[in-house]
């Protein structure tokens, strides 16, 4: 009998990173890595280690590091991948390779330009080299939902007979509906001769919003693992939500029958929260179970029948998901252990010298503001622990920005390099935060072009802190910068400043080197 315990394989530092615009660094993917650990997720998919060096080097410190859940690195059907998957789980505690190679006519004849009997070979080789490294391989067909069913049922039949534990039915473009795919894991289990031997997993694109409806229809017809991103980013319109799929099972056990996951839903809000706020994807309000609206209650009637049973119209309790109200957590008097142990509740991990920073940060902050909620300790956290400021080629030393209704706005800054030398200069432009971007290309020289710009309140009260994310543009590169205070044209320029120096060190990954097969 299959066991009723779902696998969640989360795929947020992968297919979720690799989307336009959503890069980390690597201090941010191991502090998403730490809190996927503390939510109790599988599988962490840290990347593709071939992709680039950046890649390698988080793959490996993430396996180095996280104890508990499985580490599964991406390779595509080649022996230099597999191998690169292989050094950098080297020090896994429990590793996975997933080895993917498509399968589908389309892909078979475009992009590969293989045959049916020549893919089945490069897939059951790669399968078999991986074994020689790991005993745990994960084989995915892509774009296996529009594969020939009896095509995919010999190419699963034979890597399961080359080794393969876990084989993963994508559905790379988001094509198939519910039904259908129900009936793909359906005959995959009544036809496959050795399923038995594996677990059937599946990973849904969310290109017609049914990602989720997917994956749920075939955990109903015997899959026992999904793959999924936190809040659903990824290629596209991303990845199946993991923790619309979590909360979906566990609220309708009544129909799943007892299928569960082994995720502590009280860190959903939490891991939300920092997986949107490290990669600028800000959470729609009403996207399900973590939008701001999700359990808001706005209608007379509902309000009316919410007040006299919460049962009327929540069916998931919000405590559940981790939002509980914040507390007012620390006062200007706090002490640095006191300061130390909240930050670690928090799921953060700092060393004494990052405490340190935190501590003058938090003074600095409890001058400017009266009340300190969790949220804005965490925002102070990001800014200072997970940025590492050793690598930046400038920093805002000040900014004076002039604006009168009628006026054209004017800014002067200051900006300190890396050599202690400070440059200013003054400029005009269409708008405030204009002006000062304008200043502050004077003085770096570079070209850039603001394409996207956004300030959210992070935190409550007219005192709350702003988080200012801009991404721009410069010589075929896009970055995201971030700046936070409770002064958002301050925050603006530091934002910017953020992605200049970016652009100046160089962190994202190259192009995947080239190989003869195309990256996923
Ligand atoms: O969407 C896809 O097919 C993938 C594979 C690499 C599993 O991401
Ligand atoms: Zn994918």
């Amino acid at each position: 009998m299959q066991s009723e315990k779902l696998i969640i394989f989360d795929t947020t530092l992968r297919d979720g990173e690799q989307c336009p615009g959503a890069s980390m660094n690597l201090r941010e993917k191991l502090e998403v890595a730490r809190q996927l650990s503390l939510l109790r997720v599988d599988v962490i998919e840290a990347g593709f280690p071939v992709a680039s060096p950046g890649d390698f080097e988080s793959v490996k410190q993430i396996a180095n590091e996280i104890k508990g859940a499985k580490v599964a690195a991406l390779a595509r059907a080649l022996e230099k991948d597999i191998e690169a998957c292989a050094r950098a789980l080297e020090k896994a505690e429990s590793p996975r390779i997933h080895i993917f190679l498509s399968t589908s006519k389309v892909h078979r004849d475009q992009k590969l330009q293989r045959s049916k009997a020549e893919i089945v070979k490069m897939a059951c080789d790669a399968v078999a080299f991986g074994k020689k490294f790991c005993d745990d391989i994960e084989f995915s067909p892509e774009d296996a939902s529009r594969t020939e069913r009896d095509y995919l049922i010999e190419v699963v039949e034979a890597v399961i007979d080359a080794g393969a534990t876990t084989v993963n039915i994508p559905d790379t473009v988001g094509y198939t509906v519910p039904e259908e795919f129900t009936g793909l894991i359906r005959s995959l289990k009544e036809n496959v001769s050795n399923i038995e031997k594996a677990i059937i997993s599946v990973h849904c694109h969310n290109d017609l919003g049914m990602a989720v409806a997917n994956s749920l229809a075939a955990v109903k017809a015997g899959a026992r693992q999904v793959e999924c991103t936190v809040n659903g980013i990824g290629e596209r319109a991303g990845n199946a939500a993991m923790e619309e799929i979590v909360m979906a099972l566990k609220t309708r056990k009544d129909f799943f029958g007892g299928v569960d996951t082994g995720i502590d839903t009280r860190q959903i809000i939490p891991t939300s929260r920092l997986v949107s706020s490290l990669t600028g994807f800000l959470i729609q309000r009403n996207k399900a179970v973590v939008g701001k609206n999700a359990f808001a209650h706005e209608s007379g009637v509902h309000q009316d029948g919410f007040l006299k049973s919460k049962k009327t119209y929540e069916i998931m309790d919000p405590q559940d998901i981790g939002l509980n109200k914040s507390e007012l957590v620390l006062g200007k008097h706090s002490g640095r252990n006191a300061l130390g142990q909240k930050i670690k509740a928090m799921g953060f991990d700092v060393n004494a010298d990052e405490l340190n920073k935190v501590f003058v940060g938090f003074k600095t902050l409890a001058d400017e503001k009266k009340e300190i909620f969790d949220e804005d300790l965490f925002v102070l956290v990001q800014k200072i622990v997970l940025h590492n400021d050793e690598s930046d080629v400038y920093s805002l030393k000040r900014v004076k920005s002039e604006f009168e209704t009628g006026a054209t706005p004017t800014a002067t800054v200051e900006l300190e390099s890396r050599d202690g030398k400070v440059h200013t200069a003054s400029a005009d432009g269409d708008g405030p935060v204009d002006s000062i971007y304008n200043a502050i290309d004077k003085i770096t020289g570079l070209t850039c072009k603001l394409m996207d710009y956004q300030v959210i309140a992070k935190t409550r009260g007219h005192d709350a802190q702003g988080e200012v994310t801009v991404r721009v543009h410069s010589e075929n590169r896009e970055v995201l910068g971030k700046g936070m205070g409770v002064n958002t044209v301050e925050a603006s320029a530091s934002a910017y400043i953020d992605a200049i120096n970016k652009l100046l060190v160089n962190t994202k990954s190259g192009p995947v080197d080239g190989g003869d097969l195309p990256g996923p």
